[in-house]
């Protein structure tokens, strides 16, 4: 039973408490317990090494208001939404539309996402575990999908071992439970327990790594083939990440576009990093994303600035002078829609391999494979696009 939870973990400077626990919670029994993995190491640790909890984000406001109100106004905060009942006002999509779900159909308990791709339903089963149900609302399409199993079932997917570890805080996958909806303070900075009772003695962990990010921002599935998120990453040990965690591979057709490069489903964004020139410059998502600022309502991505300001910061030279760089004045394109292009979820959302996508890899792979330029000149056929690129970037 070893290594199955999901923790995140504190890694701070060698000299840490935080450090011995870290092989004590590795361990941890499949004991029912109230509370987080944290409280079952705690009973199991060496008398005079106090293991950090789960203690949840309103305990850190005392003390960082700064970081509580603008991490309140992101979309980490605002994924998990609860529903019952009877009561699906927390939903976003129109449920007058066709195929929309019941308000008296489950016992509901969860409405997620709903901001910008799609909206999911959680209800709790006869056996009383959460289970994510059939209903999907295509945002972008403003259209509900009914999904099914392979026996042709509506589909219903475990919520803990599918979906928790990315959708809550401080999942412990054993007793099935977790400390907080959503991606709280901890998610990021692992639990705060001891950090909070004495800041000055213990310090918390500030993981800046892109695999940080990419607990979450990943698709696959880890190595027992039970779970879909990797359950034994450690906050501040990035090599943790791909240990006990397969990525799907690059020749997935259901998530990867045929030039087995950029991804075409959504929270891959680590994936498609990871084979970008920024991941071999080390230019990590945070160089790009703040992590505690948002705009809810306004999806903005959490940028550290707005539009072609963020690439400029680091590339003067097309900056300056975008028309002689890609042949386009900036009012006409911006850098990232040529190399960010919102290719994935009906348009939803970007790829992160940064390239802009030439059309001749339509040309050589076919219509599946999309490119920067036809994003935007639908009216244009591929051959087109072809043509100009070639003009315009002299390839
Ligand atoms: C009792 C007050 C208090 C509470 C509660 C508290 N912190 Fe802190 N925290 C501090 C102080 C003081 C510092 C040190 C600030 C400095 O050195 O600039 C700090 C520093 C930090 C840092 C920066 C560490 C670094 O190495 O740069 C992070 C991240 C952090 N806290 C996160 C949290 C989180 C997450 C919680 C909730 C689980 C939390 N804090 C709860 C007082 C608190
Ligand atoms: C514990 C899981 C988890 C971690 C860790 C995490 N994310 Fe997320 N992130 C999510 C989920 C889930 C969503 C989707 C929320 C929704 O749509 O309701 C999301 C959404 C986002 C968005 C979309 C916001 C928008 O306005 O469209 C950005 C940007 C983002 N995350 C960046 C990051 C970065 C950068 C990091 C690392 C510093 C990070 N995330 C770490 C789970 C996580
Ligand atoms: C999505 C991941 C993520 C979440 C959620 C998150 N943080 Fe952070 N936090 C980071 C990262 C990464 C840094 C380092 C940023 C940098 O140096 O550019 C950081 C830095 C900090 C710092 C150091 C000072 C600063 O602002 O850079 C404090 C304090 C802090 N976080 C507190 C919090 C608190 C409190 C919460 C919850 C209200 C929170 N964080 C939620 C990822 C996160
Ligand atoms: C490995 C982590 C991970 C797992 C497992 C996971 N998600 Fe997500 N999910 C994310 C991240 C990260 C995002 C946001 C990034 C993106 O959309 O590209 C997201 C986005 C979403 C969205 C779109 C939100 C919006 O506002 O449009 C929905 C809905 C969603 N997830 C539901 C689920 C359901 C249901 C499950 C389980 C069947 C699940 N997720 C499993 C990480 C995960
Ligand atoms: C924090 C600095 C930084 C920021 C911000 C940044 N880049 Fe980069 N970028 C780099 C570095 C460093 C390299 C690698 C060296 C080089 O090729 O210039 C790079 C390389 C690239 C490359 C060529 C390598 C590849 O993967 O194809 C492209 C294209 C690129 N960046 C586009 C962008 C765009 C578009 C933005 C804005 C969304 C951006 N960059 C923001 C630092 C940055
Ligand atoms: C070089 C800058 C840069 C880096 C590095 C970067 N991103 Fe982004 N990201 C962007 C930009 C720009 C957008 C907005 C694209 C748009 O809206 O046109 C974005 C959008 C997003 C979104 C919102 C969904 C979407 O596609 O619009 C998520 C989620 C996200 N990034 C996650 C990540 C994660 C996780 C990492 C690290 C693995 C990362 N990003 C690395 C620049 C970057
Ligand atoms: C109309 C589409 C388009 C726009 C807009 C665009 N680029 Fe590019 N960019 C390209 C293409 C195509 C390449 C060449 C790809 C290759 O390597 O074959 C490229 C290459 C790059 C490179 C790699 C080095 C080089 O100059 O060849 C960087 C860095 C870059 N772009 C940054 C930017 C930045 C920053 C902006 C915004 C100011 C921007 N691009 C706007 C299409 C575009
Ligand atoms: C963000 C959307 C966008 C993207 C992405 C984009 N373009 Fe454009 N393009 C425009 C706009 C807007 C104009 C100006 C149209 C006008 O003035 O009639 C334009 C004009 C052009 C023109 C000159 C007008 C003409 O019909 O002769 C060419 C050629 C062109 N684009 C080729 C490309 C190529 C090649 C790419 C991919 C590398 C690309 N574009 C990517 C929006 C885009």
């Amino acid at each position: 039973m070893e290594g199955k939870s999901r923790l995140t973990l504190a890694a701070v400077g060698a000299a840490f408490v935080v450090m011995l626990t870290v092989l004590v919670l590795g361990a941890c029994t499949a004991q029912p317990a109230a509370s987080p993995a944290a409280k079952q190491a705690e009973k199991q640790a060496p008398a005079q090494v106090a293991a950090p909890k789960f203690v949840g984000s309103e305990t850190c406001r005392a003390c960082h208001a700064k970081q509580y109100d603008s991490w309140r106004n992101t979309i980490h905060t605002s994924m998990v939404r609860p529903i019952a009942k009877g009561d699906l006002k927390n939903a976003k999509a129109d449920l007058t539309l066709p195929g929309a779900p019941k308000a008296d159909q489950y016992d509901w308990v969860y409405a997620i996402g709903g901001w910008y791709k799609e909206e999911r339903y959680a209800y709790r089963n006869a056996k009383g575990d959460v289970v994510t149900g059939e209903f999907e609302y295509n945002k972008p399409r403003k259209q509900f999908v009914l999904r099914k199993d392979k026996e042709g079932n509506p589909e219903a997917l475990d919520w803990i071992n599918s979906c928790g570890g990315c959708h809550s805080t401080g999942l412990n996958v054993e007793t099935r439970k977790f400390n907080e909806l959503n991606i709280g303070c901890e998610a990021c900075h692992g639990p705060g327990s001891e950090h909070a009772k004495d800041s000055s003695k213990t310090k918390i962990v500030v993981d800046k790594s892109s695999e940080a990010c990419g607990q979450c921002h990943i698709r696959g599935s880890d190595t027992s083939g039970k779970y879909g998120f990797p359950v034994t990453y450690q906050l501040g040990k990035p090599d943790t990440l791909l240990k006990d965690f397969k990525p799907i591979p690059m020749t997935d057709a259901a998530s990867v576009f045929p030039d087995q490069k950029n991804s075409n489903r959504h929270r891959q964004q680590f994936l498609d990093w990871g084979r970008s020139g920024h991941a071999k410059a080390n230019v990590t998502c945070v160089a790009c994303h703040d992590p505690h600022q948002g705009a809810l309502n306004e999806r903005k991505a959490d940028l550290r600035a707005k539009g072609n300001d963020l690439c400029a910061k680091c590339h003067e030279k097309q900056s300056r002078d975008q028309a002689a760089h890609a042949g386009h004045a900036l009012d006409k394109a911006t850098c990232a829609s040529c190399h960010l292009p919102k290719l994935i979820g009906s348009g939803s959302v970007s790829t992160h391999t940064f390239e802009a996508i030439a059309p001749a890899k339509t040309l050589q792979y076919g219509e599946k494979m999309a490119n920067s330029c036809n994003t935007c000149h639908k009216d244009k056929n591929a051959e087109w696009a072809d043509q100009q690129y070639k003009r315009i970037f002299k390839k």
